[in-house]
């Protein structure tokens, strides 16, 4: 598929999207939302795509938030349809039923922070600075970002970013929950590519069930939440995945996934 915004190129089971507007730090205008969310959509069909690396064009930033130019002089029901937009291009990401994995080079800030955290976990290099300086403009984040963060890092440091609108170092992203790990800017794609392929070795079966486990159980109580899990455990337990990977273990040998 072709675009005018971002990247998107598929190799060894690995889909590597690059927003790619580096000229203005990757901020996502509507353009950019819009080939996102069809890019996402048209990966979350596309089997030979396992796993998703996501990252942003050039060293200085993943994405710098939503394109400013279009936030100036919004009336109420733009100003919310923008937000709606966001935040199916969000959820898509985060409920795609394959692993998203964020490489954050760089400024990561509003949308762009929104975007991280939509992913199901994050990788930084050390030039990384994170947060959600909305405030500074009069708003407030727009795409998840009250909502994934809180949850991400807790009430307090969550408010503690979206009130002052702060940036912080990808070393302090990783004390607080937000980024798992950080790597030199050289080594962070390497590394990312390498955790990917681990995954795309994996059952695409059993990773979706996991992230179904995860991601809908934090919509729930721990009893509901256990029960999906049960339920879910019930799926790929009986699933011939998971009799190859067991006889696998058992034989000393390596498993030979078939995704069902
Ligand atoms: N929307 C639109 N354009 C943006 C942008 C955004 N969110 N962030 C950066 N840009 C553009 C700049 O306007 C500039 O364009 P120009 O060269 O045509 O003037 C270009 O990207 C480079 O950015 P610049 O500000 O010159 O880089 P810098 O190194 O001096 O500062 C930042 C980097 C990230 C601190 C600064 O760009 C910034 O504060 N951006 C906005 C961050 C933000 O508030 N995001 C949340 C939006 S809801």
């Amino acid at each position: 598929m072709a675009f005018e915004n971002i990247l998107c190129e598929v190799a060894d089971g690995i889909a590597t999207v690059t927003v790619n507007r580096p000229d203005k730090l990757n901020a996502l205008n509507k353009a950019t939302i819009l080939e996102l969310d069809q890019c996402f959509s048209s990966l979350a069909d596309n089997t030979t795509a396992r796993v998703v690396v996501l990252r942003g064009a050039g060293e200085k930033a993943f994405v710098a938030g939503a394109d400013i130019n279009e936030l100036a002089n919004m009336t109420a029901a733009e100003a919310e349809s923008l937000a709606t937009r966001g935040q199916r291009l969000m959820n898509r990401i985060e409920n795609l039923g394959k692993p998203v994995v964020a490489a954050v080079g760089g400024f990561a800030l509003g949308g762009g922070c929104e975007l991280a955290m939509a992913c199901s976990f994050r990788y930084a290099a050390d030039n990384a600075r994170l947060g959600l300086p909305e405030t500074g403009l009069g708003l407030i984040p727009g795409f998840g970002g009250t909502q994934r963060l809180s949850r991400l890092v807790g009430r307090g440091r969550a408010l503690e970013l979206v009130l002052t609108g702060g940036m912080i170092s990808a070393t302090e992203a990783v004390e607080i929950g937000l980024v798992n790990k950080v790597f030199s800017q050289e080594d962070l794609m390497p590394a990312v590519l390498k955790i990917a392929a681990g995954l795309a070795g994996k059952s695409a079966l059993t990773l979706r069930l996991a992230l179904q486990a995860v991601n809908e159980g934090l919509n729930m109580n721990q009893d509901s939440g256990c029960r999906l899990e049960a339920a879910l455990f019930g799926v790929c337990g009986s699933s011939e995945d998971a009799r190859e990977g067991c006889d696998a273990f058992l034989a000393k040998r390596k498993p030979g996934f078939k995704d069902r």
